[in-house]
């Protein structure tokens, strides 16, 4: 088969680029305006990378589609910051330029598999009415759960609320246009080459970015809001598989579905992680001299600004992916943190013994 897969050098496409291409059963067209995180598999001659901004050129978009018959759609701004700082950015590029790639795939008969979220789920039933969710867990079911964004003066939710907008809008392209598509809301996935550390490159990525870099440059990490709302983490690797299989598609079990990938098991409040983060720190991987991060805790619009307002707990339910494709996820919070901290810390580390050698 001939995949074309849009957004390939961001934290998943990279990680999925790279195992379609060891795996040698697909011809693989990787697009994206960075390839940095795709350097080595480009280097390496096995991919046909294409350097290319979506939202400049319908013609090779379209000719690109037209070319390969399934397209996997990564394209998006993924975070929360950006939500809040660039909404009108963040609506563009998340739904008006990932529409035109449905609409191309509608026109030539292709295949989509386009990456959602799982903050389409947006806060939780107990939370909307006045409940804990802490006491009144709740996990998200694809095809039963209501969706429940906050207000509009809180803009956090217009990447939800885009992504929720294209997923009905696939839907609807489903029923009146035949169009095939599976849609993929994945649940906080953490590994290898996710984001970048805010102390060597500016931004404000996700939490585990921030958590890292405090403990690799002491910076303080920051509890938005006493970090009590909660995540379930997904290890890149389990996720790339689930993502495999819903290419695979045995059967055609994929058409038309929304499948959550998650681990509902590794659920923390952010407190927790971070408390997990340091103590697997200084059990693996601590070093004389590292700094120690203080721990602080700072308002939601003193780190986003105005117009956040949080997810408070997302529970995945993986009935589905677990029924149709098998698949259940293999790494435990512990493995997915020391994992994706090895990472991090090996890179800096080489970094560090790099300055000493210059
Ligand atoms: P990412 O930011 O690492 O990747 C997005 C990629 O899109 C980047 O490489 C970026 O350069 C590329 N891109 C942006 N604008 C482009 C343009 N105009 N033309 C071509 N390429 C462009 O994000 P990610 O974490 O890999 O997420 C991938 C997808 O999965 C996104 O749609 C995101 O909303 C969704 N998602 C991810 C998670 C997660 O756990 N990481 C969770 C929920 C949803
Ligand atoms: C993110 C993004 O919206 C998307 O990439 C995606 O849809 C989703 O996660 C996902 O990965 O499934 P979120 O989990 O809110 O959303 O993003 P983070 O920035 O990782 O924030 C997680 C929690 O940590 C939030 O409660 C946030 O307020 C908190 N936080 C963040 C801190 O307490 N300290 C920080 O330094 C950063």
């Amino acid at each position: 088969m001939k995949i074309l897969l849009l957004g390939a050098g961001g934290f998943i496409g990279a990680n999925l680029t790279e195992r379609l291409v060891r795996d040698g059963r697909h011809e693989i067209t990787a697009l994206d305006i960075d390839r940095e995180k795709l350097d080595d598999t480009v280097k390496s001659g096995e991919l046909n990378y294409i350097e290319f901004d979506i939202r400049k050129g319908d013609e090779k978009l379209e000719e690109l589609t037209k070319e390969h018959d399934l397209i996997v759609d990564l394209v998006a701004r993924a975070n929360p910051s950006l939500y809040v700082s660039n909404p009108v950015d963040v609506f563009r590029l998340n739904f008006i330029e990932n529409l035109k790639i449905a609409d191309f795939c509608v026109k030539h008969k292709k295949r989509l598999l386009q990456f959602s979220t799982c903050e389409v789920y947006g806060i939780t039933a107990a939370k909307a009415n006045g409940l804990s969710s802490a006491e009144h867990p709740q996990p998200f079911i694809e095809d039963e759960t209501p969706l429940i964004m906050g207000p509009v003066k809180n803009h956090r939710w217009i990447y939800a609320c885009a992504k929720q907008l294209l997923e009905r809008v696939l839907h609807a392209y489903g029923i009146e246009y035949g169009l095939n598509y599976s849609i993929i809301r994945p649940f906080n996935f953490i590994g290898p080459r996710i984001d970048y550390l805010p102390s060597e490159q500016t931004g404000n990525p996700r939490v585990f970015s921030h958590f890292m870099n405090a403990l690799l440059y002491g910076t303080p990490i920051k509890l938005v809001d006493g970090g009590v709302n909660f995540r379930a983490y997904t290890y890149i690797d389990d996720a790339v598989d689930c993502i495999v299989r819903i290419i695979d598609n045995p059967n055609g079990c994929c058409d038309r579905q929304i499948f959550n990938i998650g681990t509902p098991e590794n659920e923390v409040t952010i407190k927790q992680l971070a408390h997990k983060m340091i103590e697997i720190f200084d059990k693996h991987f601590r070093k004389p001299g590292d700094p120690t991060p203080e721990i602080i805790n700072v308002s939601s619009e003193e780190f986003y600004g105005k117009g956040y307002e949080d997810c408070d707990r997302r529970i995945p339910n993986v009935d589905k992916a677990r029924t149709l494709l098998g698949w259940k996820s293999e790494h435990d919070l512990d493995s997915v943190l020391f994992h994706t901290m090895k990472y991090f810390v090996d890179k800096h580390r080489a970094k560090q013994k790099e300055a000493v050698a210059v």
